[in-house]
């Protein structure tokens, strides 16, 4: 909670993003539980420390009365974040319509979900009209907190509306957008009906950021193609104004993690995790309950290593935490479904009476009990379909400077481009290649197991979520004062 907790100001920041880093969960008619949120974007944001900074989001609940409304606006001024309240119908069709079950799914290659595909099409027009009430809605906190000279970032695909909105009250705000997902191939964005808008609003931004080189090289086509702007080294181009575009690749806090392992607490964990799981090579898969992150595929492939190695399988285990996430959207309610009955039949299948393969917890854990895990594990499976970055993988390699343990990583996830040295990439959806890498990585000898560690090593706790936002918001005030210039020349 560094963050959250105020530090002497270099610059103001107000971050907005849909997700507050905290969660409400009422207690009374005024009073109010507040608990980190769980999710890529909050766990780098919450490394970001040299900022005066505000975020302004939603706090992931409905609050209908004033009562309420005034008590969360007050709990949550302790926490630097201010809030916007979206009511149960914009959520409806803002959050788990529009952003969730369209753009997710497009943005991550994983299309329309198929059994609803009709019916997501016809009320495809009210859910965009719901997704830029909401946009304007974020947009209306911005303007009544922003102070001159501030900066205003703006996060993720639930407010690809708003640098516009931010733009008619105030052309002279500095706005920056970052991407934390894929953003496909102009060919997938090109399917979209409010595709034009959507970039249209994007490049009122100043500066636009994407994890990876590929992700901005496909803005820029998408830019190009379906608008017939001109794209440049620089960004876009509309009417001789200038659209700075680029990469810049996240990271986690890394000292955190590092520092967590010397708290007894984590040690006393630890020690219990190892005694527990003694004469077992333990594995490990940290997720969002999220249909682009593979999981049922891991579990298959997991199922063919066990298959195809008798002598493993009293000897491997596979700890899968699953956090439950945006239940109220069907396609999320049939993956837990669907992973359930996996996880079922092959514990069934493999399982004896004082063991089973597959441990399968649907919750989140606390930062310490995350970080022992970490540390304890052997093989981290990361099997992303499509991931903008995945810091589970950071988090976990920095963990693991005393075990050396292996990371398999798609090929499909942004991290396959900075950890992809160290690592054994995979792709996710052949269950073969996946099951021969984890005997790949379960034999895998130290001295090679110490050579990939250390890349990634040095690579996580070089690149981190300071130096991730220090460098955008460096570049933000660079491109601000370059437009300046030249339109005084
Ligand atoms: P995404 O952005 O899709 O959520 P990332 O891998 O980038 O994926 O980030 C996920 C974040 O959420 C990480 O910080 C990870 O520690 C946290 N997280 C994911 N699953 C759990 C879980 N079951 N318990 C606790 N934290 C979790
Ligand atoms: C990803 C998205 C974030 C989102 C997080 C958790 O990391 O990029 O914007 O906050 O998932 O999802 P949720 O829908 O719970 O906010």
């Amino acid at each position: 909670f560094e963050w959250l907790d105020g530090r002497p100001s270099k610059q103001r920041l107000l971050v907005v993003a849909n997700r507050l880093p905290v969660s409400a969960i009422r207690k009374g008619e005024d009073s109010w539980q507040l608990e980190v949120s769980v999710g890529g974007l909050v766990t780098a944001l919450l490394g970001v420390k040299e900022f005066e900074a505000r975020w302004i989001g939603w706090a992931g609940v409905n609050v209908p009365d004033e009562i309420g409304q005034r008590a969360l606006t007050k709990a949550l001024a302790e926490k630097r974040c201010i809030p916007v309240f979206l009511d149960e119908e914009i959520v409806h069709q803002y959050y788990n319509g529009y952003c969730n079950n369209i753009l997710w799914p497009l943005f991550h290659y994983l299309g329309l979900p198929q059994e609803d595909r009709l019916a997501t099409t016809r009320s495809f027009q009210s859910q965009f009209d719901a997704y830029k009430k909401a946009n304007q809605m974020f947009a209306d906190v911005v303007n009544e907190h922003y102070e001159e000279g501030d900066v205003v970032w703006c996060h993720d695909y639930h407010l690809m509306f708003l640098p516009k909105c931010l733009k008619e009250y105030n052309s002279k705000m500095k706005v920056g957008w970052f991407l934390h997902t894929p953003f496909p191939s102009s060919e997938i964005h090109r399917t979209l009906p409010s595709r034009s808008d959507l970039l249209r609003s994007v490049l009122c931004a100043d500066l636009v950021g994407f994890h990876t080189y590929d992700y901005a090289r496909h803005f820029v086509s998408a830019c190009t193609r379906i608008l017939g702007l001109e794209g440049t080294p620089e960004g876009v181009e509309d009417q001789g104004r200038l659209t700075r575009v680029a990469a810049f690749p996240i990271g986690i806090d890394s000292d955190r993690f590092i520092r967590a392992l010397e708290v007894p607490q984590v040690q006393e964990h630890i020690k219990e995790l190892t005694e527990r799981f003694a004469g077992r090579k333990v594995m490990l898969g940290v997720d969002r309950l999220d249909m682009i992150k593979g999981i049922p595929q891991k579990i298959l492939a997991f199922e063919k290593f066990l298959e195809e190695n008798p002598s493993w399988r009293d000897k491997v285990v596979l700890l899968q935490i699953a956090v439950p996430t945006r239940t109220d959207v069907p396609e999320y309610q049939k993956l837990t479904s669907q992973v359930h009955e996996i996880v079922g039949r092959i514990n069934g299948r493999f399982g004896t009476l004082t063991a089973v393969p597959i441990h399968h917890l649907d919750r989140s854990l606390d930062f310490h009990a995350l970080c022992a895990l970490y540390a304890v594990t052997d093989v981290a499976l990361v099997t992303s379909l499509r991931d903008g970055m995945n810091l589970v993988s950071y988090e976990f390699v920095a963990c693991q400077d005393s075990k050396k343990g292996v990371l398999i990583l798609s090929e499909f996830a942004g991290a396959a481009q900075s950890l992809g040295a160290g690592a054994i990439l995979v792709n996710p959806w052949n269950i073969t290649e996946v099951a021969s890498s984890i005997g790949q990585a379960l034999n895998m000898l130290p001295e090679e197991r110490e050579k990939r560690h250390r890349h990634n090593f040095v690579h996580v706790t070089t690149h981190t979520a300071q130096e991730w936002a220090e460098t955008f918001v460096s570049e933000l005030n660079d491109t601000v004062v370059e437009a300046q210039l030249r339109t005084t020349q």
